[in-house]
């Protein structure tokens, strides 16, 4: 098959369970089933990450070094897969400025994450209240950080999008923006690409399982990071927000979410059905009996990446070898994909 799969993640911090079982997990997975014919490019968002505030020069690079030493602690494989920085593909700034001539402002707006990320207000019902003065103080990067993000998959003519959940409307949009750019110009170009979504349900905030664990939580009791210690994982899944129901675990994710939200994890760490997990866990009784069975799950899992991440942070030559060989081969497409549209368009 022709397929071109692509996926970056944000250096806006240390990856977290979420971008494990959301992500990275999965593109090494991608990276073990590789078939004939496929392409995998899997990526660093930096030129994404300064959406946010952004810590200084010297810390930043340092979180970019992190996030490849992260992407190959998991398991992702540099002779299977191309591994780059975002900002290395120039390519990827110019066909986000070409695609944002096509994207509309009310398209934009429907995006929910512009607002979560400028702390708007939502109502009891989930709704957001947004209003002029807050608009007024929103970046026009992060406003259009979708269209950024549909540049990036759009670039390689990309076939399949592995994210997790909360990426699947800034994947509408980019199927949208790429008919739209077949439409306006008469071209069969942009494959419209599939989102293939991770097996693993959204992973939650430990201390609000009312929103997803983010890189960008400030608290973080609330995530639990691929290189935590034992100890750390023990002891922030004990003070992981439950209820007060403490001698019986199952899953409902509205009226439980805290003990659904570990429920979750297990199973998608073990790769099993929530309901088998739901009867593993059936035999506990108590609190601690359930958050240490939990701990265990996660420690043993992460073992792993925790070991190779402290292997390969040590190694900048190694790392610097692998994006750079990474660079060379998708920059190489990257500039052939948008001479193609340069002629289309008519420059
Ligand atoms: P974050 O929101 O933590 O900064 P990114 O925006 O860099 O993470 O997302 C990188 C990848 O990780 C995306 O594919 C995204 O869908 C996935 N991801 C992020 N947070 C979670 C989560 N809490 N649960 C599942 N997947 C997640
Ligand atoms: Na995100």
């Amino acid at each position: 098959s022709n397929a071109t799969v692509f996926s970056m993640i944000q250096p806006t911090g240390c990856f977290h369970l979420g971008n494990y079982l959301g992500a990275t997990r999965v593109w090494t997975d991608l990276c073990e089933l590789k078939q004939p014919g496929q392409e995998l490019i899997f990526g660093v968002a930096d030129l994404h990450a300064i959406t946010v505030p952004k810590p200084d020069g010297e810390m930043f690079r340092k979180l970019r070094h992190e996030a490849v030493a992260s992407v190959l602690a998991v398991g992702v494989d540099p002779e299977k897969a191309s591994v780059v920085h975002q900002s290395a593909i120039p390519q990827h700034s110019e066909l986000h400025w070409l695609l944002s001539t096509l994207a509309s402002m009310g398209f934009l707006n429907r995006m929910t994450q512009w607002k979560s990320k400028s702390n708007i207000k939502q109502s009891e019902n989930g709704e957001y209240q947004v209003n002029d003065s807050d608009v007024g103080k929103v970046r026009l990067g992060l406003f259009s950080y979708p269209v950024l993000q549909a540049a990036d998959i759009l670039l390689y003519k990309s076939t399949h999008v592995p994210v997790g959940d909360d990426q699947s409307q800034h994947l509408e949009l980019t199927r949208h923006l790429a008919e739209k750019f077949n439409k306006t110009y008469k071209v069969n170009f942009f494959p419209k690409p599939v989102t293939m979504l991770a097996q693993t349900k959204k992973v939650l905030s430990l201390s609000s399982p009312e929103k997803k664990m983010s890189k960008s939580d400030p608290n973080h009791d609330s995530l639990i990071f691929l290189n935590d210690e034992p100890n750390v994982i023990q002891k922030k899944i004990r003070r992981a927000l439950t209820d007060s129901i403490s001698d019986r675990f199952y899953y409902d994710s509205v009226e439980r979410p805290g003990v659904s939200n570990l429920i979750n994890i297990v199973s998608g760490i073990q790769r099993k059905p929530i309901k088998d997990v739901v009867k593993d866990v059936s035999q506990f009784n108590n609190y601690k009996d359930f958050k240490d069975y939990v701990s265990e799950v996660i420690i043993e899992e992460l073992k792993g990446p925790r070991t190779e991440f402290k292997k390969y942070i040590n190694e900048p030559n190694y790392l610097h070898s692998v994006v750079e060989s990474g660079i060379r081969k998708a920059r190489e497409k990257a500039a052939k994909n948008l001479d193609d549209i340069h002629k289309i368009m008519g420059f």
